[in-house]
């Protein structure tokens, strides 16, 4: 093993052992290396006659370009957009990450948590997670009702086994208690458990009361206690899109600094919540259990992330981070965003008006929803995907299919003046297959 991976994991062995044991052996191996880049940044600040160390082209004391791309870009100063950015990203806009989620999540002020690290959006983040804390057999929790993507992330590329519970209770709530026996048996069974939450849901749309979510905190808390340790990760995608009575912030700020055999990862980012899908700006940060500020921890997991993100990708894109500071620092910025949800708020709320009007009750009932991009219909008497296939080809009209009874619907893409029209013509296309 490398020296400098053996002394993160000192780090970790003295300051919280539960995290070393949740490492996966990737995990343990990784180290963020002293090489090119460490050297550079040492010549960044000392050498004043000539930096013969970074890797890319310079003229003019900035960075070399071409007119042709700078022209479009003229707005933003060369230095901004072309070197690679720092490996963990840019130091402005990881505080300015950190603000945002204090801002917005209550329950993470005053608790110790890393520095956000930059990663190549949510997806990217998810390889990561695997890549630190997954071996070959170790079980992901996850409920019924997911993003089919997971499966390849964890259980293609690191050999994760997901058990899987049903999202909802009977009576149409989060099945809390559901989650808590998978959770129990993988404790029994493995002692360790990676708990994949993401909220809002894609693809039902929905996300937990505060009563659900501090149930499932609870839950998470007392595997734990008898002695299971917790890979807690929220997925916070479409974090932010609440438009009913729900929890309205990150399960990861409750899962903060809980208990020393529960590390939280908060995964989110700019691409659905900026509406920047592109882009490929997203976050990881770490909260450990300790209740009293932990850096040792927190330094090694974050070395450790820049070793796998240096060694998979080097770094993410520079441009992407300089708009988010911009859009960041915009004043126009929470009132533009203000703006886009009050659009999607209407269309979710108008997708609900239509599905309850009893026009369809022979045809579907509908999952929970209250939250994000998407709500998911529940079939009774066609095949989702031969619904699917006969909307498309007869009236050009798309969704995805889910097994064999769910058809998930993308109300962020419809405008709501359509909607009416979209459930109609899905219940004619039922009818027709009926
Ligand atoms: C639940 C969930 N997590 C993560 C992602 C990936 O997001 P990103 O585009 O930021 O990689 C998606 C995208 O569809 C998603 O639905």
């Amino acid at each position: 093993m490398n020296p400098l991976a053996i002394e993160l994991n000192d780090m970790l062995a003295q300051n919280n052992p539960h995290v070393l044991e949740m490492l996966s052996d990737l995990g343990k191996n990784l180290f963020f290396p002293k090489g090119i880049l460490t050297q550079s940044a040492e010549a960044k600040e000392k050498a004043h006659k000539f930096n013969a160390t970074i890797g890319i082209a310079t003229e003019n004391g900035g960075p070399m370009y071409l007119q042709c791309i700078q022209d479009k870009l003229s707005a933003f100063d060369p230095k901004d957009i072309y070197p690679y950015a720092p490996p963990a990203g840019k130091p402005e806009l990881r505080a300015l990450w950190t603000e945002k989620m204090l801002r917005e999540n209550p329950s993470q002020k005053g608790k110790f948590f890393s520095n956000p690290i930059v990663t190549n959006a949510l997806t990217h983040g998810l390889s990561i997670v695997a890549d630190m804390f997954v071996d070959k057999g170790d079980h992901l929790i996850l409920p019924d009702m997911l993003w089919g993507n997971y499966n390849l992330t964890f259980g293609t590329c690191s050999g994760a086994v997901v058990q899987k519970f049903p999202t909802f209770t009977t009576a149409g709530g989060f099945d809390v208690n559901a989650f808590k026996t998978v959770l129990k048996n993988t404790a029994e069974e493995k002692g360790k458990a990676i708990v994949l939450l993401n909220f809002p849901n894609n693809p039902s749309g929905y996300t937990p009361t505060v009563a659900e979510g501090d149930a499932l905190v609870a839950a998470i808390k007392e595997v734990a206690e008898s002695g299971c340790n917790i890979v807690a990760i929220s997925d916070d995608a479409y974090f932010g899109l609440f438009y009913e009575d729900s929890l309205k912030e990150s399960l990861f700020g409750k899962l903060a600094n809980l208990h020393p055999r529960i590390l939280a990862i908060k995964l989110d980012g700019a691409t659905k919540e900026e509406f920047v899908w592109g882009f490929r700006t997203g976050f990881i940060t770490f909260a450990d259990g300790n209740s009293k500020e932990n850096a040792p921890v927190l330094t090694a997991l974050e070395k450790k992330a820049m070793g796998i993100i240096r060694a998979r990708i080097s770094n993410c894109p520079h441009p992407s981070q300089t708009f988010a500071i911009e859009a960041l620092r915009s004043p126009d910025f929470l009132k533009q965003k203000e703006e886009k949800f009050q659009i999607l708020k209407g269309r979710a709320l108008k997708t609900k008006a239509v599905l309850n009007s009893g026009k369809y009750d022979s045809a579907w009932t509908y999952y929970p929803f209250n939250s994000g991009y998407f709500m998911c219909l529940k079939l009774k008497t066609v095949d989702a995907e031969k619904l699917r296939v006969h909307l498309l080809n007869k009236y050009g009209v798309g969704g995805i299919s889910i097994g064999k009874t769910d058809l998930r619907i993308a109300f962020s893409c419809i405008d709501e003046k359509d909607i009416q029209e979209l459930f109609d013509i899905i219940y004619q296309a039922a009818q027709d297959l009926a």
